[in-house]
């Protein structure tokens, strides 16, 4: 049967994965990256922590390594991240808790992060994550009015105004690249929909204020131990209505396993429910009309970030630890 990659052509959607740019040295590992998907996007490599692990000294091997593996198999390049409050790197954290770097300060490294980095790649990305997890879920104490997580590293030292301002500064230094908001359960997965009404009614005020917003990336990391979000497609029509591309952008679906090595499901069904999982989450971004990516975290159980993330959970990809098509692939083929 055909790959991912090549059914999904035909009906003009790319089909991606995050990829480890060293896990790109085993042939196995290579060959099914540049096989079965269309688009790539670095799981760590264009992060803060990793492009700049000492002040002033760049590395952008990763990142480079990966962009021109997608080069060489006409891929596309999804980059990510700019503006995030993980993976930051250690001089400028701790900078700014010892109150060696001020607020103004940390304001013009941040400018000069995104401005460096979006130009180091320009033109070589097809769609940035600028912005990620902003937003308050129902368990953070503090969200502001309009959903913004209060407790959020950047919105307390520079404000929520932060975030329109990363997104002018991205578009500044290229303006052909499609600029994403991202982050997790904004597309029918929260229960009450409120973190997904609240990013609604922010790009939508975003939207008319002229901030340069192209997109929205729903994560999409599920759980088989909860109900398949089946407002997904709703929520993404309604970003799309905006006048937004959408896109699914981490897709993984874990499920409690005997262990965290060879990540057998305890459940003999799950691999039916995620291959459902999985498929659902497809065929709402089939359903909308600019829906123009589905990506999925990693493709194979090894390299899954979940096992260290979430205790006991695992399996969470679309190949097994071997490398072997599982039938969540095969349910991703047969939608195409
Ligand atoms: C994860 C990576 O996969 C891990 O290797 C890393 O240790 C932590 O971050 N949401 C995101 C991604 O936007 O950047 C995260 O990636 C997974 C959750």
């Amino acid at each position: 049967a055909d790959s991912l990659r090549a059914l999904a052509a035909k009906i003009g959607l790319r089909v991606g994965t995050a990829i480890i740019p060293y896990d790109l040295d085993h042939p196995d590992y290579a060959a099914i990256a540049a096989s079965q998907f269309s688009v790539v996007t670095p799981g760590n490599e264009m992060k803060w922590q990793v492009v700049e692990p000492t002040q002033g000294t760049y590395d952008w091997s990763g990142g480079d390594r990966l962009v021109q593996f997608a080069q060489e198999h006409g891929q596309l390049v999804r980059g990510h991240t700019l503006v995030w409050h993980n993976q930051l790197p250690d001089w400028l954290v701790q900078g700014v808790n010892n109150g060696t770097i001020s607020n103004a300060q940390l304001r013009d490294l941040l400018h000069k992060h995104i401005v460096d980095e979006v130009t180091h790649f320009k033109g070589k990305i097809w769609q940035w994550d600028v912005a990620n997890e902003f937003f308050a879920n129902s368990w953070d104490p503090h969200p502001l009015p309009d959903g913004i997580n209060g407790d959020d590293f950047w919105v307390q030292h520079l404000g929520e105004g932060i975030i329109a301002d990363a997104f002018r500064w991205a578009h500044q230094a290229d303006p052909h690249a499609l600029l994403f908001y991202n982050d997790y359960n904004i597309a029918g997965e929260d229960g009450t929909n409120a973190k997904a009404d609240a990013v609604y009614n922010w790009v939508k005020k975003m939207l008319a204020e002229g901030v340069p917003i192209n997109g929205i990336g729903d994560q999409g990391h599920l759980d088989t131990q909860y109900g398949f979000p089946t407002k997904m497609q709703e929520d993404l029509q309604r970003y799309a209505d905006l006048g937004l591309k959408v896109a699914i952008t981490e897709a993984d679906v874990r499920t409690f396993v005997t262990d965290a090595t060879t990540q057998q499901p305890t459940d003999p069904l799950a691999p039916y429910a995620q291959a459902n999982y999985y498929d659902g989450m497809l065929k709402a971004c089939l359903a909308v009309k600019n829906c123009i990516s589905y990506t999925v975290w990693g493709f194979g159980d090894a390299d899954s970030w979940i096992p260290g993330f979430f205790s006991g959970e695992g399996y969470a990809n679309l190949y097994d630890v071997n490398l072997q098509p599982k039938p969540a692939y095969t349910a991703l083929q047969q939608t195409l």
